[in-house]
């Protein structure tokens, strides 16, 4: 075969790319997860698009009704998106949004770098009062590759400007202003007793709410959350200082404690 100048230097430059190209696929694979591969080698997941596809909704089903979806793993009545608004795509209510992109980092909590497979199990463990899921089993490969779909359009190095919770000064709440906000404000759909109605509006307080382990029972964290989300008919509606009164009170209520078998989530 005649080889033009031009095609010679094509036939040269192919396999440089070829190289260049693995080297760069090798490199993401190490920090930032490329979202399908890494749901399918944490599972059981087969690597067709459809049954990627499917794994994705599993994970949605797990995320919006987590105790229907994983009765053993969890002690409460509360979903993921009772808290992570909106199947995790609400801004500021500690979004999945161009989320597995920041794993592994380091977690105070833990003090050590985790995976996003162990922040999953940190919210089994103690938003969800229950217990971590079998690490390479069917429901944390659904969830992973959930958290992932989320994450197709993250342009690495541009943070997503809605993660995590809104900043708000440091107040100190008074809880008993804090039940005076509470009867006016969230008593109608939480109930006076703090137990909602689950799965549709969800317990604050007692058994079927987070653990003492959870970020929410951090009363800062939940003035932020609250303060941007709550109540959910009308929010921002609270000042700074009505969101920390109102989780000073929700803080004094009884609720289940972290099983301590599980602290190292
Ligand atoms: C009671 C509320 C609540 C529930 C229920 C809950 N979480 Fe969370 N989650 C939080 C809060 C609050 C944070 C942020 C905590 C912090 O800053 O320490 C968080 C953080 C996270 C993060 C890290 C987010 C980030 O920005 O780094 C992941 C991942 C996560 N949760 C997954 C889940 C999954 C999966 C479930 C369901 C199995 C779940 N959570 C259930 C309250 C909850
Ligand atoms: C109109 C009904 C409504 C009102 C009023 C309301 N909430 Fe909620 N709240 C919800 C629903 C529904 C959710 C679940 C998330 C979602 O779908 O928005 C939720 C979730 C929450 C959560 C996270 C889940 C959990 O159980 O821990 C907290 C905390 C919370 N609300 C606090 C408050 C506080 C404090 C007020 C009053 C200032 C309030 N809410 C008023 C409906 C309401």
């Amino acid at each position: 075969m005649h080889l033009t100048q031009q095609n010679r230097m094509r036939v040269a430059i192919i396999p440089l790319l070829v190289v260049g190209f693995s080297l760069f696929a090798l490199a993401c694979s190490n920090s930032s997860n490329p979202p399908v591969q890494a749901a399918a080698a944490s599972g059981t997941a087969g690597n067709s698009p459809s049954q990627q596809r499917r794994l994705i909704h599993q994970g949605k089903l797990l995320f919006d009704q987590t105790p229907k979806e994983a009765p053993d793993y969890v002690g409460n009545k509360l979903s993921c998106s009772d808290c992570h608004i909106q199947s995790g795509t609400a801004a500021h209510a500690a979004p999945m949004t161009d989320l597995a992109g920041t794993f592994p980092q380091f977690s105070k909590r833990a003090g050590h770098i985790i995976s996003l497979q162990d922040r999953i199990q940190e919210c089994f463990v103690r938003s969800e009062a229950g217990q971590p899921l079998p690490a390479s089993g069917p429901q944390m490969a659904a969830m992973v590759a959930y958290i992932n779909s989320l994450s197709k359009d993250q342009v690495n190095g541009k943070p997503y400007p809605g993660r995590g919770l809104i900043k708000l000064p440091t107040l100190i709440g008074n809880p008993t202003r804090g039940k005076a906000v509470y009867v006016s404000q969230c008593a109608a759909c939480h109930g006076i007793d703090g137990a909602g109605a689950p799965p549709i509006l969800p317990a604050l307080w007692g058994n079927d709410s987070y653990n003492n382990g959870a970020g929410m029972n951090n009363p800062a964290k939940m003035a932020a959350f609250v303060a941007y989300t709550m109540p959910q008919d009308q929010p921002g509606s609270l000042t700074p200082q009505q969101a920390y009164d109102v989780s000073a009170y929700i803080h004094s209520m009884p609720r289940p404690k972290l099983n301590k078998a599980y602290k190292a989530y």
